[in-house]
């Protein structure tokens, strides 16, 4: 079994990000044939600052090497590195009707909040459905958000199969249990988001322990004292299961242990349980960032296996469609 997910290495890492995408990933491991890259030709689909985005994106590399990922394992690496990815972009995006592409959710959304932009924010998904055919993989991970991203996977991998032959596994999204999405401790209605309007709601997986208890001790919480998940709690439901997330405890163990305790025991346990989560990642984190050229070495491995799977792929591909070999 072949499992590919793609991560854009822009925005500080949070919560959201570990529980619905990390920890899935490294899960996966265990079982599959994971290829992990790090997108960056994504993250420039909008405007990015270049020392940034170099440095996001070694730390990202570090953060997820510090979660668990094992490039031993999975194979990590950077897309920018495999020349592939873009190439088969083109091919597909020469199949992809327009109009299936300007009705993507998050193309009209950000062609809405950004004044200016390339047209690479409409063919995004494309260039998506290029990482995930090109490793032939079967399921993909990801976020309840990319579902229409991963139907557009399907549908170009079955209509290049139809076209010119059986060439690419069609891929099947695999989507979290409900209840597994992260809503921000400010506002429990959004989903915590890099992009949140207030740093509070956010737990960044690298915060420093004593940010991450101030802001578990501002989530807003609704008036009365019981520890308890319902629609109209919905800031002690958000706590009530990034705790269970976060200790592997069903809601109803907490709910229980909780009885009449009021919410102040009750956050300390939270943030305590975040603590502990967060802190051997952020020291194995800090090693590893410090020793950039064993990061480099890891990526240029990850970049060579990955490349020796995409290459023959894309060998295919051309041969299918009619390209005289070189
Ligand atoms: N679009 C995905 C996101 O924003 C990132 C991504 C790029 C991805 N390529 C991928 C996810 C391939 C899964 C498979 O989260």
């Amino acid at each position: 079994m072949r499992i590919l997910s793609g991560i854009q290495p822009t925005g500080e890492k949070h919560l959201g990000n570990y529980f619905g995408a990390i920890r899935r990933w490294v899960n996966e491991q265990a079982e599959a044939d994971c290829f992990y890259p790090i997108v960056d030709l994504h993250a420039i689909t909008v405007a990015q600052e270049p020392t940034e985005l170099r440095k996001s994106t070694l730390s990202l590399a570090a953060l997820l090497i510090a979660s668990g990922i094992d490039p031993e394992r999975a194979t990590l690496f950077v897309q920018s590195h495999v020349p592939e990815h873009a190439r088969l972009a083109w091919v597909l995006e020469c199949m992809t009707p327009y109009g299936d592409l300007r009705r993507m959710p998050q193309y009209r959304e950000k062609s809405q909040t950004h004044a200016a932009f390339g047209v690479a924010l409409l063919t995004y998904p494309v260039l998506q459905a290029a990482d995930i055919l090109l490793y032939q993989a079967d399921a993909v991970p990801v976020g309840e958000d990319q579902r229409q991203h991963l139907e557009l996977a399907r549908d170009l991998a079955q209509r290049f199969n139809n076209r010119f032959g059986e060439t690419f596994t069609v891929p099947r999204g695999t989507y979290p249990e409900v209840g597994a999405k992260v809503m921000d401790l400010q506002d429990p209605a959004m989903r915590m988001s890099t992009s949140s309007e207030s740093d509070l709601g956010v737990v960044r997986i690298l915060d420093p322990p004593e940010h991450i208890r101030k802001k578990i001790r501002s989530a807003v919480t609704d008036s009365g004292r019981e520890v308890r998940r319902s629609p109209d709690k919905p800031g002690i439901t958000t706590l009530i299961e990034i705790l269970a997330a976060a200790s592997g405890e069903s809601a109803e163990q907490i709910q229980e242990r909780y009885t009449g305790s009021g919410y102040g025991p009750f956050k300390a346990d939270v943030a305590d349980a975040i603590v502990e989560l967060v802190t051997p990642i952020q020291r194995r984190y800090a090693e590893l960032r410090n020793d950039q050229a064993e990061l480099t070495r890891i990526l240029a491995r990850g970049a060579t296996k990955a490349h020796a799977v995409a290459a023959q792929t894309l060998q295919r591909v051309h041969e299918a469609i009619g390209f005289v070999p070189p």
